[in-house]
C-alpha cells in the first residue's frame, strides 16, 4: 500500500470507530489535511446518521459542504462528540506535532471542546521523540521577528513560511532543531511568548485515541494518562 492508500484506510477506520458512538444529534469536529480529507470523504457515507460538523479550517468546511454535510460555527454548538484529525508526528504518549497545513490554532480550539480526540495517521508519522518535523507557530505578523528571536534563545531555528497566511490572517514560523524532550513544558513555554497565537505541540492535551494505518491494517492505541 502506498501512503495515500494508508491514509484512505485509516480515514475509513475512523468513520467505523465513530459510527458506534453516533446518535442523530451528534456533532463531529473535523480536522485539516490530506488524512482528514480521507476521513471527510468516508464520513459522507454515513452523513444521515449525525446532525453535522464543526470544521477546523475553511478548506475542510468546503470539502464537507461539497459532500452535503452540514457545517456549524463552533460558537453555535455546545458539545462535540469527537474530534478527528491527522498529525505530522506522534510519540508513544499520543503527544503530537501538528500544523503542517498551518491550521493548528483552529484544530486546537475544536479539539479542546470535543469529548475525545481521535488522531489518524499512517505509520510514517510515528516517532520516538518529537521534533524532526519542524514545530509550526502561528504568530501575529508584527511580532514575527520578536518571536523568532525568542525561539532562537530556546535553541530552535525559526523559518518564516513565505506566501502563507492562516485562516485567522496570521503568519507561520516553522521552528527546526528543537529538543523536545519535555513536550508539555515546551508547549507551555512557547504559549507564554508574547505574539504567539498557538504552537503545534499537542501535549498538554494529547490525542485520546490513535489510529495508525499500516500495510497490514489499522492499530488502535488509547492514551495512558499520567
Ligand atoms: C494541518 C495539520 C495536519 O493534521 C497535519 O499537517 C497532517 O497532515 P496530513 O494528513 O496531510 O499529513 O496539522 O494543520
Amino acid at each position: 500500500m502506498n501512503q495515500d492508500q494508508l491514509k484512505a484506510q485509516v480515514g475509513q477506520h475512523a468513520v467505523d470507530y465513530i459510527d458506534k458512538l453516533l446518535d442523530p444529534d451528534s456533532i463531529i469536529g473535523v480536522g485539516t489535511g490530506s488524512t482528514a480529507n480521507c476521513f471527510i470523504d468516508s464520513l459522507a457515507g454515513i452523513k444521515h446518521k449525525f446532525d453535522g460538523t464543526v470544521a477546523s479550517s475553511n478548506a475542510s468546511a468546503e470539502r464537507l459542504v461539497s459532500h452535503g454535510i452540514p457545517v456549524y460555527e463552533l460558537n453555535d454548538v455546545n458539545e462535540l462528540l469527537v474530534y478527528v484529525d491527522g498529525a505530522d508526528e506522534t510519540n508513544a504518549d499520543l503527544e503530537l506535532i501538528k500544523g503542517g497545513g498551518g491550521a493548528h490554532t483552529r484544530e486546537k480550539i475544536v479539539a479542546s471542546v470535543a469529548r475525545q480526540f481521535v488522531c489518524i495517521v499512517d505509520s510514517s508519522k510515528l516517532v520516538d521523540t518529537l521534533g524532526t518535523f519542524p514545530l509550526p507557530l502561528e504568530v501575529i505578523p508584527m511580532a514575527r521577528s520578536a518571536v523568532a528571536r525568542a525561539m532562537v534563545s530556546l535553541g530552535g531555528k525559526p523559518v518564516y513560511r513565505e506566501n502563507f497566511l492562516t485562516d485567522n490572517g496570521n503568519q507561520i514560523l516553522d521552528v527546526y532543531d528543537l529538543s523536545i524532550d519535555e513536550p508539555r513544558g515546551l508547549e507551555e513555554r512557547i504559549n507564554n511568548i508574547t505574539g504567539v497565537v498557538s504552537n503545534g505541540l499537542f501535549a498538554i492535551k494529547p490525542a485520546d485515541v490513535l489510529l495508525v494505518g499500516h500495510a497490514n491494517g489499522v492499530d488502535e492505541k488509547v492514551a495512558a494518562r499520567s
